[in-house]
């Protein structure tokens, strides 16, 4: 058997998992689980102290599912406290809060972390993760847009959601969807099932809408030098626009990446003679 496929007590019918929460001090991994087993929203900042834990049950189709909920702390200083629970997972909950880049740009180092602690065994393949892009009620300071998020998880082959801990919004939504998805993976023996959405689309695709969103200049976005000559910068246009047409291309981002491309291809094509 996989080293973490779950305890099955009565085959086909009950089920017990373990869940565990990750991503950056603050993001709101408490107050999302809270939200979804206490209904309730507390907005005083109480830091988890190492590791929360607690025990829900949930019903998905004809199975009981014992959900073990591991809710770690986010600071570093809880590293050494947090690396023995990462073992015999079965679902992620990875936070970031949309009004904080840092902890987006950290969603990386917390799959380093665990991807660590399991070590050379540890398969991080038939784990089931979902991403909450969340406090989305905090409008005004939002500076990780949708897209950019489902980019990320989606090019993982993770599961999506914006979530508000403090409204609510979106979070019945994402553990049903999670746990639908845990069941799935253990029904499937314990391999993750592929989603429409990570087979969608290339990571040549996904690549360059991120490239595209982190260039300095037009020259940058077409990927010429600058100074380039109108052939070459209608080559390179060319080129993102068969791979970025939203006709062809499903990818998060890439009808604004599109966008942006038409746009540098006619200012920079204004200024060559
Ligand atoms: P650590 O335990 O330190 O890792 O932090 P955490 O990720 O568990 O964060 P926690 O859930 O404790 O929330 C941190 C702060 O953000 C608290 O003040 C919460 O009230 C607030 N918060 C959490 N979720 C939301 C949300 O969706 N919207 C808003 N506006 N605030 C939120
Ligand atoms: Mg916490």
């Amino acid at each position: 058997m996989e080293a973490n496929m779950p305890k099955r007590k009565e085959p086909g019918k009950s089920l017990r998992i373990k869940v565990i929460s990750m991503g950056n001090a603050e993001v709101g991994k408490s107050c999302i689980i809270k939200r979804y087993c206490e209904k309730r929203f507390v907005s005083k900042y109480l830091a988890t102290i190492g590791i929360d834990y607690g025990v829900t049950k949930v019903q998905v189709r004809d199975r009981e599912i014992k959900v073990n909920i591991f809710d770690m702390a986010g600071h570093p200083f809880f590293y050494e406290v947090r690396n023995e629970f990462y073992k015999d997972t079965q679902g992620v909950i990875l936070v970031y809060d949309v009004g904080q880049k840092d902890s987006f740009d950290a969603l990386d180092a917390w799959l380093a972390e665990m991807k660590q602690d399991l070590g050379p065994h540890g398969n991080m393949e038939n784990i089931v993760f979902v991403v909450c892009a969340n406090k989305i009620d905090c409008t005004k300071h939002r500076c990780v847009d949708e897209s950019e998020g489902r980019l990320w998880a989606e090019s993982k082959g993770f599961l999506y959601f914006e979530t508000s801990a403090q409204t609510g919004e979106g979070i019945n939504e994402m553990f049903q969807t999670f746990y639908v998805s845990i069941v799935d993976l253990c029904e499937n023996g314990g391999k993750r099932p592929i989603t429409n959405s990570s087979a969608s689309f290339t990571k040549e695709q996904a690549d360059t809408i991120r490239r595209i969103r982190n260039s300095k200049d037009s020259w940058d976005m077409l990927g010429v030098k600058p100074g380039a000559s109108r052939d070459e910068v209608n080559k390179a246009y060319r080129r993102l626009a068969v791979l970025l047409h939203p006709d062809k291309c499903v990818a998060p981002g890439s009808e604004d990446a599109f966008k942006a491309v038409v746009n540098a291809r006619t200012a920079l094509l204004k200024n060559i003679k």
